[in-house]
């Protein structure tokens, strides 16, 4: 099989890692990757929104099959781009539908689907223009901490969570008269602040039949400690400790099989990840986010973990035949510590010369924000390479990444020494 991944981050070098691996896999190429895809497949210039420029590539290149590893084209509906395209009818693709899409690209689509499907979530109101005196006398009386969400995507940062009534009253109105997010935040969804923990629960589907992935928990913040500015992801474990088996009992029966239910009974196709963001409060779990794709850096360790074929496992689910499927998984543990650029996730330099990539032992570098120059690797991103390793334990695990994220450097580097440590 010929496979193209859409994507160019530390997730994408994780699935091109993994695919690699396949007997099933030919060729395979990577839109538009980074130094890390290179290593393990060819990378491609091409936009992952230009669909026709996609679709011609995918022709020429007897593309069997397109796995798309980041949200935008997703959400621009590439599935159904696909499936349009009488020329590309044969090609599977790993994406879901411009309808399922909205799981993640609308937060008050995702609340109505929860709510008529009866999976549990925070309670919430919705505004926008139309009624936001209502919002705002909404406000005066709500319980605090308020969670603010701008409705579209925001890259990660529409969600704002505060303690004072009279600031959240003005924020509603930067959001929404404002465009304090642009487009994004012409809807805010206002909801419940649920306290507990927060784990990412991910399944592949084929609309219908699901495999669980492994679970992970990542760390948001810039940080120790969980402070300071959100991130794309700063870490990861899997699996998660507190994620027992009852506790996933519970996340099948009340959160997953209903999600997939609700997927059938409105018809919408759905082929790929499902990530479930969750918070168990007590021992209950509670969604806080869809995302329609895997998580960044969650990937990182969950991939390293499955010990099937994972070219199988996609090969299935474009065929809509998961039911069919078995996943083995690793009982290893984990670990993934990300090396970011001095400054992320606010201004950061890129271009700096990263070194010792080749003196790696017994863990392995994803890379995120990274390109070849010449003979040399150069910064290229942010979040730059997000180091993996497994172990036994989640101790023995860590002490293998942390010791490559020692190793590798370059100027500028920072990483959070605490991954992990509050579930040991
Ligand atoms: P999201 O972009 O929806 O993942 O939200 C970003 C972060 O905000 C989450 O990872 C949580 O830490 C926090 N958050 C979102 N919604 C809630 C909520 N209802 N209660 C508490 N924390 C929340
Ligand atoms: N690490 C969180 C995400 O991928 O959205």
């Amino acid at each position: 099989m010929n496979i193209l991944i859409l994507g160019s981050g530390g997730r994408e070098h994780a699935f091109a890692w993994k695919i690699a691996q396949s007997p099933l896999c030919t060729k395979l190429f990577v839109a538009k990757g980074n130094a890390g895809t290179a290593t393990v497949a060819e990378n491609v210039d091409l936009d992952v929104l230009n669909f026709s420029l996609i679709a011609d590539f995918v022709l020429q290149n007897h593309i069997n099959l397109v796995l798309v590893g980041t949200e935008t084209p997703i959400v621009e509906g590439i599935a159904d781009f696909f499936a349009q395209n009488q020329t590309l009818k044969n090609v599977k693709i790993i994406a879901p539908s411009k309808e399922g899409a909205k799981l993640e690209g609308s937060k008050d689509f995702a609340k109505i689907f929860m709510q008529k499907y009866q999976i549990p979530t925070a309670s919430y109101q919705t505004f926008d223009e139309n009624n936001l005196a209502q919002g705002i006398e909404y406000l005066s009386t709500h319980s605090t901490p308020i969670v603010l969400k701008a409705d579209g995507l925001a890259a990660g940062k529409g969600v704002i969570i505060l303690e004072d009534r009279k600031e959240a009253q003005q924020t509603l109105t930067e959001m929404i008269v404002g465009k304090k997010f642009g487009q994004a935040s012409t809807k805010v969804v206002i909801e419940q602040f649920l306290k507990g923990i927060e784990l990412s629960v991910f399944v592949l589907t084929d609309g219908k039949n699901y495999v669980l992935l492994p679970s992970a928990k990542d760390y948001k913040r810039i940080g120790e400690q969980d402070t300071g500015l959100n991130t794309g992801g700063m870490g990861a474990v899997s699996p998660v400790p507190f994620a027992d088996e009852i506790f996933m009992k519970k996340v099948e029966n009340q959160i997953i099989l209903p999600t997939l239910k609700g997927l059938q009974t409105e018809k919408i196709p759905y082929i790929g990840f499902i990530f479930f963001g969750l918070i168990k409060v007590d021992d209950a779990p509670f969604v806080i986010e869809y995302n329609i794709r895997m998580g960044d850096p969650e990937s990182e360790v969950v991939i390293p973990r499955i010990e099937s074929d994972f070219v199988e496992l996609l090969d299935l689910a474009a065929q809509q035949r998961l039911s069919e499927a078995k996943i083995k998984i690793s009982e290893q543990f984990a670990t993934t510590v990300m090396l970011v650029s001095k400054g992320y996730p606010e201004e950061y330099e890129k271009g700096k010369i990263i070194k010792n990539l080749d003196q790696v032992q017994n863990a392995i570098p994803f890379q995120a924000g990274t390109k070849k120059v010449g003979d040399q690797v150069l910064t290229d991103g942010g979040r730059v390479i997000s180091v993996t390793a497994l172990g036994e334990s989640l101790q023995k695990a860590l002490e293998k990444s942390y010791l490559a994220a020692k190793t590798i450097d370059f100027e500028g580097k920072y990483f959070r020494n605490d991954i992990g440590q509050d579930l040991m």
